[in-house]
Order: C-alpha cells, then structure tokens, then sequence
C-alpha cells in the first residue's frame, strides 16, 4: 500500500502545517520541499556564492549536503554537512533570497531529483511545496493545491511570526514572494488532475479533514 500524496499552495496557504499533521495521521513521512530551497539558498551564502551566478549555484548544490528530517511526529531538523540550520533557514535573510534559487531552472532540476529520490526512498509520503503536483511527482495517488484568499494568508502568516510585524511588512513579505515565485511555477491555479481546496472558511481540523477524504476518494 504505496502511497505518494502531493500538496502545492503559495505561502500562508497552511501547507506546511496541514501536509504534516495529514502525513502523521496517515502513518506518512513527511517532506518539506520549501525547507530544501532555503536551506541550499543558506549554504550558498555561507559558501560566498553570487547567488545570480546560476551555474556555480547549480554546481554547488550536489556537493553540499542538505539534509531534511522527514519524520512528521518529530519537529523538523535542517542540516548542511551536519551543522544544524532549523531556524536559520526561517530568517528574512534567508526568505528574500531564496527566489534567486528558486529562478535558477538547474538549481530546481537538480533539487527536484533529489526531492524524488526522498518520495522513493519512502513507502508513504506527503511531500509539499509548489510544483509537486505538476514536477515532482505528477503521478501521485492524490494532488492537491491548498489554497486560501490573500486576507486569510495574511492572517496566518502574521499569527505564525508571532503578531509582530505591521499589515505592510507582512504583505510585501506574504504577497512579494508570491509574484516572484509565480514567475517560476504556476500554484495559483490547478494543473489537469489536481484538487483545489480553499481553506479560507475552514479552520486547521475542517482543512485537515477535507484534505484526508480527498486522499481515501
Ligand atoms: O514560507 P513559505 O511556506 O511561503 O515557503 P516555503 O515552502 O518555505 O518555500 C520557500 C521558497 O522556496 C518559496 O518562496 C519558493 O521560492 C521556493 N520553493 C520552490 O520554488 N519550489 C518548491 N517546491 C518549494 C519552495
């Protein structure tokens, strides 16, 4: 009983949260591909690497040891050659540079294989991020784009930095990285086979639901 389920939505969407708490219930490993860009972006800097250098950015990521902890009952561990990098990788630092890889379609190739040899290393995943749907895994048992309107992102993205940050700061980081990611991956509609599920009006256990009956239809 192999299962692969695949989730893609844009940031504040909940994927995280609800492809983590989906893939425990489910007795899945769980793999946070957004946490693999931020963490090859962070060893890049670390490197001295001119992020706009695509080929030594492409180049660099196979020797670099970027590790992701896949177990969804355990809080997430980050590593680059053994160091641990958890929160660094969360750092506004981090998150406005990322894009760069993101942009660099050798970077993805190369991270999109080494996303697949984690599903196939695994007999139940859920794996999320914004092009699984569609490149990582277009052949999954189920496909679902997470979606929620741009007010309820916000909302969620200004509860998880703690309530801290002004309506301003929150947009430009929320919808900022949404236009520059958009010009990468489609995720804001759903390919050919997809689900769409709107958690706007639904709190974290409704979305959780909706996303398990999807996964058993
Ligand atoms: O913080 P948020 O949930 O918005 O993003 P994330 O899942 O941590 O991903 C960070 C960044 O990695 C995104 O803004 C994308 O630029 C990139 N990414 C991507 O290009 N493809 C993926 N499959 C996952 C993330």
């Amino acid at each position: 009983d192999r299962l692969v389920v695949a989730v893609d939505g844009p940031s504040g969407s909940g994927k995280s949260s609800v492809s983590r708490e989906a893939a425990r219930r489910l007795g899945a490993a769980y793999l946070d591909t957004g946490a693999m860009y931020r963490a090859v972006t962070l060893a890049c800097l670390d490197a001295g690497l001119d992020l706009t250098d695509q080929d030594a950015v492409a180049a660099f990521i196979p020797g670099s040891e970027v590790t992701v902890s896949t177990d969804p009952a355990q809080p997430q561990v980050v590593r680059i050659a053994g160091r641990e990098v958890t929160e660094a990788i969360r750092e506004p630092f981090v998150s406005e540079r990322v894009s760069a890889v993101a942009t660099n379609p050798r970077a993805r190739e190369i991270l999109v294989g080494l996303q697949r040899d984690v599903i196939a290393s695994h007999r139940r995943i859920v794996a999320e991020g914004r092009d699984i749907t569609t490149v990582v895994a277009p052949d999954a048992d189920a496909r679902v784009l997470l979606t929620a309107s741009e007010e309820a992102r916000l909302r969620r993205r200004g509860l998880q930095l703690g309530g801290t940050q002004s309506e301003e700061s929150l947009a430009a980081q929320v919808t900022g990285r949404d236009r520059k990611d958009s010009a990468l991956v489609n995720f804001t509609t759903a390919a050919d086979g997809v689900v769409t599920l709107d958690s706007s009006d639904l709190d974290f256990e409704q979305t959780i639901q909706a996303l398990l009956d999807i996964v058993a239809a």
